[in-house]
């Protein structure tokens, strides 16, 4: 009762949230997603703007990767929202989720956040979450090692939107080194969530430690890709926290990346 009258106080629009609870059980899959009556709408928004641009450009089939699966909840969402952008684009969605499987390895210094993060935290119930999903595939290892192999053993679609979750900067920085790959498992610009950039006064984020060094020194060492901030977001009436959670890929010398996808006779 008392946080149902704290949500109330602190709710700035009322009415929007009346209307999301409403258009949750009611509404079709896009007016959900533009409302942000979804779970987990920053997975939505993510997939569903890959599938756009890659009806967009011809693409028929396109990967969408999670790094950090824990207990499997972020990998299911994935599922849902490819389903749903599936019926609305026709294009086919691949996903893969990359774990240890067995939760954090051990933070490799500072940059990792030893005073937030330890070893084995999130570990997976490997067969109880392969018994849950129904296209997702699991990539078990430490990155480190899966990374090498991915592309040649899967040679996935390609990547059109990927969700960084693996909490340490360490991780952050291999999953990263993968955007060298070609550019066919690429489009040529990708959605990106960031999960660990945010957070509160223990974590106490910044450009110096963490998911966000990461994303800084890549910038500063890729003069042709590069992760952008979505400015677009701006444009909203009411901003979502997780809009700070976004960065949009850029691959400036992507075979594909002039080609029009905007509106004709502007
Ligand atoms: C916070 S959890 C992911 C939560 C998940 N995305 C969700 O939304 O439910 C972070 C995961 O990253 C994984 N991880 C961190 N570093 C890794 C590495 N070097 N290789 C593979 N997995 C790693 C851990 O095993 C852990 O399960």
């Amino acid at each position: 009762m008392l946080n149902k009258i704290k949500d109330l106080i602190f709710d700035p629009y009322p009415l929007r949230t009346l209307a999301k609870q409403i258009v949750k059980k009611f509404g079709a899959y896009e007016d959900r997603l533009k409302l942000g009556a979804v779970d987990r709408p920053e997975y939505g928004y993510c997939v569903y703007n890959a599938a756009a641009l890659a009806k967009k450009l011809g693409y028929k089939r396109i990967s969408v990767l999670e790094f950090g699966v824990a207990k499997g909840n972020g990998l299911l969402n994935l599922e849902y929202h490819a389903e749903e952008a599936y019926k609305i684009f026709g294009v086919e969605i691949d996903i893969y989720g990359f774990d240890t499987g067995e939760g954090l390895p051990e933070p490799v210094d500072y940059r990792d956040l030893p005073y937030h993060w330890k070893k084995g935290f999130y570990k997976m119930d490997v067969p109880g979450l392969q018994a849950k999903l129904k296209k997702a595939k699991l990539i078990l290892g430490d990155i480190k090692d899966t990374s090498k192999e991915f592309f040649e053993k899967y040679n996935p679609a390609p990547i059109a939107a990927v969700s960084y979750d693996f909490d340490f900067y360490s991780s952050t920085v291999v999953a990263l080194k993968m955007l060298e790959a070609d550019e066919k498992y690429y489009l040529p610009r990708f959605f990106c969530y960031f999960d660990d950039v945010l957070g509160t006064e223990i974590e106490l984020y910044n450009d110096f430690i963490g998911e966000r060094l990461a994303i800084c020194e890549f910038n500063q060492s890729h003069e042709n890709i590069k992760l952008g901030i979505p400015y677009h977001f701006l444009e909203n009436k009411v901003i979502q926290p997780w809009f700070n959670k976004i960065w949009i890929g850029h691959f400036f010398k992507h075979s594909r990346y002039n080609d029009f996808v905007s509106t004709e006779g502007q």
